[in-house]
């Protein structure tokens, strides 16, 4: 199956933590050239001694940005252009998080969530989707959350970002396909990740703590990122990793959504 990423040349947004960090790792046996986006050059740089160490014919490279700036997008695929690089496959991994009721959110915080989680993927997903067609090939991964398929009290604007992160990339794979690209949307529930610090506004309680409270639908990243790997050497349009997450969710889908409406409203004032 990873056969399918066989000197792959993969672009990983979101590559200094969690989902991103552990897609790079899964990658390395099998691609031919990692390029490894974050804003955090510290950790990007002891990712990459890593990987060149446990693999020594692999290309990593590493770009620093703050993706949610449309010139460090514009210079991301000006420095491709110039080193001569062509991505085949792009991982959309970087997003993140708000927990709290929305009137007292803070509107900087929200607005760099829909920056990232919507029009830093679109435009990275335009700007390189021109020299996967030009090839002939190629496969994107956009990393959405199960929140995407229900709007999440406490959690709105997220679920609304990761709402869009599915539906584009369902439109975009149908649209592709022809074409030779495929597109999938990875749509995980909770994984242990520094996703939940983010999202935890200060002074507010820790949402890791939902790990316990739903500790049969957590996955590990290790868990998340095979099934996401796996869905895209399938060509699956979208994917839920957890075989009990992704039961619930059909059954939830199934249920009238007035009867939907009311549990969530009946959970969120339980968070
Ligand atoms: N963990 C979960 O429970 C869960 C569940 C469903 C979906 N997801 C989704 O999974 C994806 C990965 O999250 P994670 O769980 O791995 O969380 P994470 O450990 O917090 O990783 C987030 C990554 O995004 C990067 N990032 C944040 N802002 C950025 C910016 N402006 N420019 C460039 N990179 C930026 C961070 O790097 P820097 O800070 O170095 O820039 C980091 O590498 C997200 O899209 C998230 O919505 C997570």
């Amino acid at each position: 199956m990873m056969n399918f990423f066989n000197n792959c040349t993969a672009l990983i947004t979101g590559a200094s933590s969690g989902l991103g960090e552990e897609f790079s790792h899964q990658l390395a046996p099998y691609a031919s050239r990692l390029i490894l986006v974050a804003r955090r050059i510290d950790r990007l740089d002891a990712l990459a001694t890593h990987l060149r160490e446990l693999h020594p014919n692999l290309d990593v490279r590493i770009f620093a940005a703050d993706v949610t700036l449309a010139e460090r997008r514009h210079a991301l695929a000006d420095w491709l252009t110039d080193e001569d690089i062509e991505v085949n496959f792009l991982v959309n991994n970087a997003g993140l998080g708000d927990h709290g009721p929305f009137d007292t959110s803070d509107w900087e915080r929200v607005e760099n969530m829909i920056d990232l989680n919507i029009t830093s993927l679109t435009h990275l997903t335009h700007l390189l989707v021109q020299g996967m067609l030009e090839n002939g090939r190629g496969a994107i991964l956009n990393v959405s959350s199960v929140a995407g398929f229900f709007p999440i009290p406490q959690m709105a604007v997220y679920s609304a970002t990761k709402a869009y992160v599915t539906s584009f990339s369902e439109a975009l794979a149908m649209e592709l396909r022809p074409q030779g690209i495929s597109v999938t949307a990875l749509c995980p529930g909770p994984v242990p990740t520094e996703f939940f610090d983010t999202a935890t506004r200060p002074g507010e309680e820790d949402q890791a703590s939902h790990f316990k409270t739903f500790p049969a639908i957590v996955v590990s990243a290790q868990e998340a990122v095979r099934t996401g790997l796996e869905a895209v050497a399938r060509e699956r349009a979208r994917v839920i990793p957890g075989p009990l997450l992704a039961a619930a969710v059909a059954v939830a889908l199934m249920i009238p959504f007035c009867i939907v409406r009311r549990i969530l409203a009946m959970n969120s004032a339980k968070l």
